[in-house]
């Protein structure tokens, strides 16, 4: 049956409303008809409107993505309004500096770069523009165990110090020849992630598999949309039900021995109680970090910024980074307050590369640490050491 007029202009709406240029358009009113160059976008948020016109939606949505309801998504940002300052004036912080020593290494500051998987579903150059983009802001890239390109590679890519973030599995062969592997690549840090014994149901993720071919692996290709979605048989989702890794066989022991077996500092991620923190301290963790994942594991996980108050305190002398959330210099700065060493970022990285490349991820960094800056200086605090828990109420 041919079709009306009528029919024919429904189609080209639909067709133009599912643009990616129009679905930016959508979540960014403010540049109207066009995409936003790099420099008009004033903070961290904006980026991911713009990252998610620019790539397939299942590659953004396994960027997005939380477990179940992502009510720990929400609540990793919701649980910073809780928290105010109690800022001091007449300080002289004209000499401001926000640099710090942090296993051995010196930063421009303590905004790190979490651990991501597959970089290479936000830009073609994958890890290779973190790695440089960390080098350009002086700070440390942490390199995922699922990254798109080659641990080694990853190492060459820029000179300035990296960290390697390890996921056991598939067995514990190929966990501790991983490990060597990256340090003799030259990380400087190997950062254990606990969090994770089971996969966890990512529901976007399953809708897509359903919906458009799921990228196969997480290779550098940015996978490509579909071209006719209708002509091919759908993807069936994975079976609903408990996917363990070799995480869940594990327990202190392997922490113990992981630990005899590295000549770097051995962090531990995934931490959410005091209870943990005190045993990774008896552990001889060198460092804990307080993470829920980004919300993408333990569906009502605490937020982190809740909980880093027992940990830092059940930490004793071991350095606690915090991450899951941060957005703002002033999140960054409340952290700090509470005890934490630094902090680290996970999708703001991945929004600036998929929305600009290296440099989105360059500027994505130097947003927040001239946020942190202001931040600091307004609350009469010209570097690190002077910030303490008197700076924040709750
Ligand atoms: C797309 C994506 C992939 C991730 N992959 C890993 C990973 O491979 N290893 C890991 O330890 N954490 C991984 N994480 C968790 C991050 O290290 C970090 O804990 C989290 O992103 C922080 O929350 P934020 O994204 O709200 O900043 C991933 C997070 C995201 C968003």
């Amino acid at each position: 049956m041919p079709f009306t007029r009528r029919q024919y202009i429904q189609a080209f709406a639909a067709y133009l409303a599912a643009s990616p240029l129009a679905r930016a358009q959508r979540d960014l009113p403010y540049t109207g008809e066009r995409m936003p160059s790099l420099e008009e976008l004033v903070n961290v948020f904006e980026f991911e409107p713009v990252c998610k016109a620019r790539l397939p939606q299942q590659n953004y949505d396994f960027i997005a993505g939380g477990v179940d309801n992502e009510w720990s998504v929400r609540h990793n940002r919701e649980a910073f309004d809780k928290i105010t300052f109690r800022p001091r004036m007449m300080v002289d912080t004209s000499g401001m500096d926000l640099s710090l020593d942090l296993f051995g290494s010196k930063l421009s500051c303590p905004i790190l770069i979490a651990p991501t998987a597959g970089h290479g579903l936000a830009t073609s150059e994958g890890e290779f523009a973190t790695a440089r983009a960390a080098a350009k802001v002086q700070t440390v890239m942490a390199l995922s165990t699922n990254a798109s390109q080659q641990l080694e590679k990853v190492a060459a890519a820029s000179s300035f110090p990296k960290w390697y973030q390890l996921y056991p599995g598939p067995d514990l062969e190929g966990t501790f020849e991983r490990t060597y592997r990256a340090m003799g690549a030259g990380f400087k840090v190997i950062v254990l992630t606990v969090d994770g014994p089971y996969g966890s149901h990512r529901e976007r993720l399953s809708r897509d598999r359903i919906r458009v071919a799921v990228p196969s692996g997480l290779g550098a290709r940015t996978a490509k949309r579909r071209q006719r979605p209708d002509d091919e048989e759908p993807v069936k989702p994975p079976p609903y039900g408990l996917s363990p890794a070799l995480m869940n066989r594990l327990d202190w022991r392997f922490f113990d021995d992981l630990k005899k077996r590295c000549n770097v500092p051995v962090l531990i991620k995934g931490i959410l109680t005091a209870e943990d923190a005190e045993l990774a301290r008896q552990h001889g963790a060198d460092g804990i970090v307080c993470s829920n994942h980004g919300g993408r594991y333990l569906e009502y996980a605490p937020a982190t910024i809740e909980v880093l108050s027992e940990i830092v305190g059940a930490a004793g002398n071991v350095p606690v980074l915090v991450d899951s959330g941060f957005r703002r210099g002033t999140d960054v700065l409340k952290a700090l307050a509470i005890g934490a060493k630094a902090v680290l970022v996970g999708r703001p990285v991945l929004w600036g590369l998929g929305a600009y490349g290296e440099a989105g991820a360059v500027r994505v960094l130097e947003l927040m640490r001239t946020e942190l800056a202001l931040a600091m200086g307004l609350c009469g605090k010209p570097n690190l050491t002077s910030i303490n828990r008197t700076l924040v109420k709750f």
